[in-house]
Formats: C-alpha cells, sequence, structure tokens
C-alpha cells in the first residue's frame, strides 16, 4: 500500500493560499484594514505607509475594538463577527463578511494587531502566520494594525511589487475610493512622513470630492438622483462641456461597497448621447441603491464585482439618471467658482419645460403670434452672437448657433424616426456639383435627406438636382448647407457618434442652424430662447459644449462688493 496522495492543508498553507487572492500588494491590504476600520464604526481613519507599503503599513482606527479573546479569534481563518449563516449574506452591510483578511495578511507579514475594547486591550505579535507573543496593551478604544515586511517570507510575490511610487500610488487611490463611500468619516493617508490626503469629515458628498480633488473638478459635476421601481441612482456627472479625453475620475458604489463596472460607467456615458464631444470621458461618481436582494455582493474575493439581479434595469437607471441630470437649465456652467452655487436658471419665467411641443412649425422662426403665452423677460442680442437675458437670480447668455444646433437636433431626430419634415418645394430647382465620395454619400443617406427636407435627383455625371429644401431659419441657404451637410457626411466628420441616425441629425443640425454673426430680430431671438428652453437638453450642444453660461447674481455682487 502507497501513502494517500492527498492531504488537507494546513492552516497556514490554506491561508497563505487565500492571500493570493485578497492581498496582492500593499494597496489591497490598506483596503481590507479600512474596511475593517469602517464596519468596526470608525469616526476616523488614520494610515501611514513606509517605503510604497513594503516596509511598513499601519492602519489605526477609533472604531469599537476588540476584546482579547475576539482579538486571537479574528485571526483565525473564516472567523468573522458579520455574519453567522449564508442567508446574511442577502443584504450584508458590512464590507467585510468572508474572514480572510486577518489570517491572510498576518501570514504573509509581520503583522501586530494592538486593539481594545474599552474593558481590556492586547497586542498580538505575529510571524508568517505563528503568533509570537501576546502582552496587554493599554490604549484608546479602537484598533492599529502594523504590518511590516510584506510577503517576506513569500519571496516570488514579493518580486511583483512594483516600484514604491507605483504602490503609493495604488494606496492613495484605494483610500480615495472608500474615502468617497464614506464623507462622513475623516481619513488621512501619509507616506514615508508626507501627508498625501487629509479628509474631514464631511456632511454631505461634494464637500469630500472637494476636499480629495479640489475645487476645479468639483465645480463641474452635476448631481445626480434617480429612482426606478426599488433601485436609487445619486451621485455626479460632469458637465459635458467640461468633461476632457483623459484623466477622468470615474467610480461605482453599490449599497455602499466601491465596485468595478464598466458596464455601469458605459451606461452612465450613454446618458450623454448628442451632448457630448466624441472622445471626451466625464467624470463619473455613480451610487447605487437597491433591496438586499437585489444584488450578490458575493461574487469575488476581493468584494470588487457584484451580480445584480436584473442587471437591465440597473443600466437603464443609470442612464437615465445621467440624462436627467443633464437636463435643467441649471447644467449650465456659472461664470465665476461655485458651481453648486445654486439655481439660476431653474425659475426663469420662460414657459416649457419637456420637449418641444409637437405640431409647431418646422422653420424655427416662422411667425407665431405671442398670444396667450408669457413672454418672458427682454432680451438683448450682442456681437450679433449671444443672447442675454435676465433670470431669477442672474443673466443667462445664449451662444444663438449652439441654441439652434440643439433645438434643430432634437427635432430632427423626431422627423427622421417619424413623418419627416414639411419640405418647401423650391420655385427654381438648384443644380449642384459633388465629388465622387460626396455623390457615394448622397446615395447612402437619400432616404435621411429626404426626411430633413431635401429632395435630390441625380442628374447628369456629377450633377445633382435638388427639387426641395427645409427651411429652418430666414437666414436658410439651402445650397450651402447642403453642400456642408454631404461634405461632413463624404468626409466621416462627427465620426465617434454612436449611430448613423444620431450622426446625420447632429451633423444636419450643425450645418443648418443659424450661424454666428447674424442679426435676429427680438420676435426671432425670443422665439429661439423659447425653443431651446422647451428642449430636452437645452443647456448642451450636439458638440459637447455649452449652449448657455449662467451669470449669477451672486458673482456679479462678488464683483462689485455688494
Ligand atoms: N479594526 C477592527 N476593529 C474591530 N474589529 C475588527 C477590526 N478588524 C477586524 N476586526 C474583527 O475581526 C474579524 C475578522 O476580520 P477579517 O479577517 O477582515 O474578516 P471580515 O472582515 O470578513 O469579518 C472581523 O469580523 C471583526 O470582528
Ligand atoms: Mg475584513
Amino acid at each position: 500500500m502507497s501513502a494517500p496522495k492527498i492531504a488537507v492543508l494546513p492552516d497556514r498553507v490554506a491561508d497563505q493560499i487565500a492571500a493570493g487572492e485578497v492581498v496582492e500588494r500593499p494597496a489591497s491590504v490598506v483596503k481590507e484594514l479600512v474596511e475593517n476600520a469602517l464596519d468596526a464604526g470608525a469616526r476616523t481613519i488614520r494610515v501611514e505607509i513606509e517605503d510604497g507599503g513594503r516596509s511598513l503599513i499601519r492602519i489605526s482606527d477609533d472604531g469599537h475594538g476588540m476584546s482579547p479573546e475576539d482579538a486571537r479569534l479574528a485571526l483565525q481563518r473564516h472567523a468573522t463577527s458579520k455574519i453567522r449563516s449564508v442567508a446574511d449574506l442577502i443584504g450584508v452591510g458590512s464590507f467585510g463578511f468572508r474572514g480572510e483578511a486577518l489570517p491572510a495578511i498576518a501570514s504573509v507579514s509581520r503583522f501586530e494587531l494592538e486593539t481594545a475594547d474599552g474593558a481590556g486591550g492586547i497586542r498580538l505579535r505575529v510571524t508568517g502566520g505563528t503568533i509570537e507573543g501576546a502582552d496587554a496593551a493599554v490604549r484608546q478604544q479602537g484598533t492599529t494594525v502594523t504590518v511590516r515586511g510584506l510577503f517576506f517570507n513569500t519571496p516570488a510575490r514579493r518580486k511583483f511589487l512594483r516600484a514604491p511610487a507605483t504602490e503609493t500610488r495604488a494606496v492613495s487611490e484605494v483610500l480615495t475610493v472608500l474615502a468617497l463611500a464614506r464623507p462622513d468619516v475623516a481619513f488621512s493617508l501619509t507616506s514615508d512622513g508626507r501627508s498625501l490626503l487629509d479628509a474631514p469629515a464631511a456632511g454631505r458628498l461634494i464637500e469630500r470630492i472637494h476636499a480629495l480633488w479640489g475645487r476645479d473638478l468639483a465645480d463641474t459635476l452635476l448631481p445626480l438622483g434617480t429612482r426606478l421601481g426599488g433601485a436609487e441612482v445619486s451621485g455626479f456627472a460632469q458637465r459635458p462641456s467640461q468633461a476632457r479625453p483623459a484623466g477622468r475620475k470615474a467610480y461605482v458604489f453599490v449599497r455602499g461597497r466601491p465596485v468595478k463596472d464598466p458596464f455601469l460607467l458605459r451606461a452612465a456615458e450613454a446618458g450623454y448621447r448628442s451632448a457630448i464631444a466624441p472622445g471626451d470621458r466625464p467624470s463619473l461618481l455613480l451610487f447605487l441603491d437597491l433591496p438586499g436582494d437585489a444584488v450578490d455582493v458575493n461574487v469575488h474575493p476581493a468584494k470588487a464585482e457584484v451580480r445584480f439581479r436584473d442587471r437591465i434595469q440597473i443600466e437603464q437607471l443609470v442612464e437615465a439618471g445621467v440624462r436627467r441630470a443633464l437636463a435643467p437649465l441649471d447644467a449650465a456652467a456659472p461664470i465665476g467658482p461655485g458651481g453648486a452655487a445654486g439655481p439660476v436658471l431653474e425659475a426663469t419665467t420662460w414657459e416649457g419645460t419637456g420637449t418641444i411641443p409637437a405640431g409647431l412649425p418646422t422653420e424655427l422662426f416662422a411667425a407665431e403670434t405671442p398670444g396667450g403665452r408669457p413672454r418672458g423677460p427682454e432680451l438683448l442680442q450682442v456681437f450679433d452672437t449671444y443672447l442675454l437675458f435676465q433670470t431669477e437670480d442672474g443673466v443667462a447668455i445664449v451662444d444663438q448657433h449652439s441654441a439652434h444646433e440643439r433645438v434643430l437636433y432634437e427635432q430632427v431626430m423626431r422627423q427622421l424616426s417619424g413623418d419627416g419634415a414639411p419640405a418647401q418645394r423650391l420655385l427654381l430647382p438648384l443644380t449642384l456639383e459633388f465629388t465622387g465620395p460626396e455623390l457615394e454619400a448622397i446615395d447612402a443617406h437619400r432616404e435621411l435627406l429626404a426626411r430633413v427636407g431635401f429632395e435630390l435627383e441625380p442628374f447628369s455625371g456629377r450633377t445633382v438636382v435638388v427639387h426641395t429644401a427645409p427651411n429652418p431659419h430666414p437666414r436658410f441657404e439651402a445650397a450651402r448647407c447642403l453642400q456642408e451637410l454631404v461634405g461632413d457626411l463624404a468626409g466621416g466628420r462627427f465620426g465617434g457618434w454612436a449611430n448613423r441616425l444620431e450622426r446625420f441629425g447632429a451633423t444636419f443640425a450643425c450645418r443648418a442652424a443659424i450661424k454666428a454673426g447674424h442679426h435676429l430680430d427680438p420676435e426671432e431671438a425670443r422665439e429661439l430662447v423659447r425653443r431651446l428652453l422647451a428642449a430636452t437638453l437645452p443647456a448642451h450642444d450636439v458638440h459637447g459644449r455649452p449652449t448657455i453660461v449662467q451669470l449669477p447674481k451672486g458673482e456679479l455682487e462678488r464683483r462689485f462688493g455688494r
């Protein structure tokens, strides 16, 4: 008989294997230990690292601490105070529940746990998983965990550690994420004695964002808050005009737990459609709140992912939430500091919210009797380009071209999916010449062109006859618009747009809109603003630029020292 080939692994080996999943680098140690501190109800958490966490990681908290017996138990595998049965996993509110972190970290380091629960305190020293010392400790209630020589006994893993600066950055990132999850708790991080993060307890998330990243980012964020069924999304979405191609901040929290979920971020980005420049990536902070049984948090050893019972619903919620955050007029950027200064445009006397009413003449400035309709405040056109008017709490400044683009885009998208626009038959048909690629573009978009009002017929060679044209405003030049539009379609401009229809709509809107430098008579200007305010996303044009900027009354007062 040969010796059995199978043996149950000693606990120490099992701990080291678990450490492979949970403890990848100093940042993961910090994550686990800070989560424990939060679970213990800490109000203040201090993190100290040296040499990128290689030589030292120390986390101190003022939470409820542990009794000496609990402290010993906590170092055993699957020892947790947070759940008692699998049923408790449903809707688990604590960060931890697997009971793996402390033994795993202790198995690959020189570890010290000092804790006191108010009645008694203890200091336990553990080397590579073996308890080497236990002394009574006198200290304030709370816990301090010190991790030295991470991976000293697993050289293969130690070799995988990156340069101290890289590990430090990862630690800082982990702490930033947890600091976002819990603005009410004070966090600090020092690295080799230098303070890298210092966030005092805050009442509101925006104050925490401010403390972490400063005003410049905080001022570009629009608040988010939408509910769908039992689920709710809150947080912040960046103004599209302030988004940049690189360096955005994007975080998702599910029931207070930070998770990696690129699909939810993508759903949020979908909410920006037609309002952001292709390639710009908005900063996003998404906090999802949903019933505990609608999400499974136990699908990833480091709890970095979750599984939703109804993912499609959650993605719809996120997309709708972003859309709604962009919709109010107040989503327009203010001049001066203080993005969250308060509503400026919200309470304007201009009528109109929701969509542009159906049944309006397609020609934007077609004479409409203002009878019965509130006239709104006086308008002033300056530089033949901007329209100024007073609002409840400030001055709104509208860019006439951007504004008209937004209005035309929304109108044209309805026409493209509906009956099309009433076109105007030209008394003298136009004959225009195009290049080969342009003729191809015309061919490929003939149906869409007809829907916006251009009825075209190939004539001979490179010539096309135009029988009908739209008439979006009195200064409209049908031939020029068509040439530019076809040029754009052939040249692949607007390439970043999600679909062909939207791309066409945006291109048309851009080329058909009233240009800067055109004088508008007061009724035309009034009608343009009225329609802009009735659009679904009035504050953003189709290139990711603003249509409106706000000059808050408070800013004027500040400048004049009132
Ligand atoms: N900072 C702390 N303050 C108080 N108790 C703690 C702290 N860290 C760990 N504990 C206790 O030790 C237990 C084990 O911690 P851990 O191994 O991280 O597992 P888990 O967090 O999954 O329960 C926890 O359930 C908790 O009771
Ligand atoms: Mg834990």
